[in-house]
């Protein structure tokens, strides 16, 4: 019986203070034990010693951290009147001047959350569709160049170009083609820096930016203005499109819209800082994760050929010649990819830790949860356990198309333990468009290319880092046209 089995049948609560966890110093606690590039894998390898409910402190902050799924489930469920994103995310946040959807909190929250799920809901994808086609050629184009030419393409960075013109289209209507644009984008430079400046800001036991501030922490007001100075320049070209055309109010065509529109109407509570706020917040809820999760199928599929091969034959045989799917519909035809995706999301979540915030007294898995207490929720061990899968550790995607239901059957059993995307009322409202990015690119990948060679300089697997994200450290693709 593990411990949270245990405890869950206690009858009287076991109190954090009483959980296991590693030793740490006085006062300090397990600060020094923990790289703040490798938490996740420190986290794990805690899970393995001290088991699914652990506690450790990090100066000043006491954690829970649990990996059962079904309670951080539970957890996750019991949002927003149980638990909360931290307090500390919410004001370095706001410090960073982007408080949207993703740190936001109570009727912040509440009034966001809407919009921005209408803004992303299937029905606005599949009108989204010929833009994602668009950008799609666009990116087959600058890969087939790569593959004439014999060039290594820097993986990651190439996928963000595409996950970020994706995202500016859709939410913004705007065209800001990072893909073509020879060197990278202003934007791209300024956003590549605050991700990991929040992660960084969140995990420091106090504000060492404001007392001791690095050369980085310098510069960040310089990268925020610049980035502020797009978004301005994006909402500024709203109001002018909404006053040429007020019809768009009433129907608008995607999230910039709906907010500024929102904003605009009495007694809707949306200001000016919540349009920018989420803004920002989806260029970078959906430039990293897309970009990191398709980076980690690539190398997957890479190792494994077999899989390859298979999801390869899928892909050209729906394709018949074409860069990429035509329509929505055929999308939904890509049940291999699909899998390989979702079995990619199982061993290396790019979210393999969600943290929350107790709102008040309760009692999670039988254990004593005081208001204010911080719980880490690990999303990977419940994943890898053989207990849920058996060869957990194998890529093996035929475990979300067998038993003859399809991927999504899969994913909406209530017995899941495979998290990708969060849940309950927090789960990622990004993930129908993040599915159909992965499937796009994917089937363009697989459909007009062979995959040369993805690597690492130094020849062995890729780390894994985590900066909010998680992601691998410098991979490079080669790629040949494909030849039928
Ligand atoms: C493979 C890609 C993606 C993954 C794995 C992912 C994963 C996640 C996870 C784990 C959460 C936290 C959920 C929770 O607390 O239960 C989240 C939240 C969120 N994601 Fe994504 N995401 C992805 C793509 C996107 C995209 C493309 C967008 C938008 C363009 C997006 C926007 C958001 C937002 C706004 C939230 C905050 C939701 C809230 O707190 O109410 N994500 N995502």
């Amino acid at each position: 019986m593990s411990l949270i089995e245990e405890t869950a049948h206690a009858l009287v609560p076991t109190k954090i203070s009483d959980l296991p966890g590693p030793r740490g110093l006085p006062w300090l606690g397990n600060t020094l034990q923990v790289d703040r590039n490798r938490l996740h894998l420190q986290l794990e390898d805690w899970a393995r010693q001290y088991g699914d409910a652990y506690t450790i402190s990090i100066l000043p902050r006491r954690f829970l951290v649990l990996s059962n799924p079904e309670a951080v489930a539970s957890v996750l469920r019991d949002r927003p009147e149980g638990f909360r994103r931290s307090t500390r995310l919410e004001q370095v946040s706001t410090e960073l001047g982007f408080l949207g959807l993703f740190s936001a909190n109570g009727a912040t929250w509440k009034r966001q959350r809407p919009m921005v799920l209408a803004g992303l809901d299937p029905s606005h994808i599949k009108a989204f569709f010929p833009t994602l086609i668009q950008v799609t050629e666009r990116f087959a184009k600058r890969w087939r160049k790569a593959a004439q030419s014999g060039e290594a393409i820097d993986l990651q960075a190439d996928l963000m170009r595409y996950t970020v013109d994706v995202t500016a289209a859709l939410a913004f209507g705007e065209d800001i083609n990072t893909i073509e644009a020879e060197h990278e984008q202003v934007i791209q430079q300024h956003l590549n820096q605050v991700l990991p400046a929040l992660f960084k800001r969140v995990f420091s036991p106090f504000d060492s930016w404001k007392y001791f501030p690095t050369a980085a922490d310098k510069a960040m007001p310089g990268h925020l203005r610049a980035i502020h100075q797009a978004v301005d320049g994006f909402i500024a070209k709203t109001a002018r499109t909404l006053q040429e055309q007020p019809g768009l109010r009433e129907r608008p065509a995607n999230l910039i819209q709906a907010m500024m529109a929102a904003r605009d109407r009495e007694g809707s509570g949306i200001t000016d800082a919540d349009v920018s706020g989420n803004v920002l917040t989806m260029l970078l809820a959906g430039e990293d994760t897309t970009a990191n999760t398709l980076a980690w199928l690539i190398w997957l599929l890479h190792r494994n050929p077999d899989a390859r091969r298979q999801a390869a034959g899928e892909a050209r045989a729906l394709l018949a010649g074409a860069t990429c799917p035509r329509n929505v519909e055929e999308l939904g035809q890509l049940d291999l990819v699909e899998a390989c995706a979702y079995e990619a999301m199982r061993l290396k979540p790019v979210a393999p830790l969600i943290v929350n915030e107790a709102l008040k007294d309760t009692v999670v898995a039988g254990i004593e949860v005081p208001a204010g207490a911080l719980i880490m929720c690990l999303m990977r061990p419940g994943a890898v356990d053989a207990r849920n899968f058996p060869a957990p550790q194998q890529f093996d995607p035929a475990r979300w198309t067998s038993g003859g239901g399809s991927v999504t059957q899969a994913m909406s059993s209530p017995k899941r333990v495979v998290m990708p995307f969060g849940a309950g009322p927090r789960i990622c409202p990004g993930r129908y468009l993040a599915l159909a990015e992965i499937k796009m690119v994917m089937a363009m990948l697989l459909a007009n290319f062979e995959i040369a060679d993805v690597f690492t300089e130094d020849g062995g697997d890729p780390q894994e880092r985590i900066s909010l994200t998680m992601y691998p450290v410098g991979l490079s693709m080669r790629l040949k046209l494909a030849t039928t």
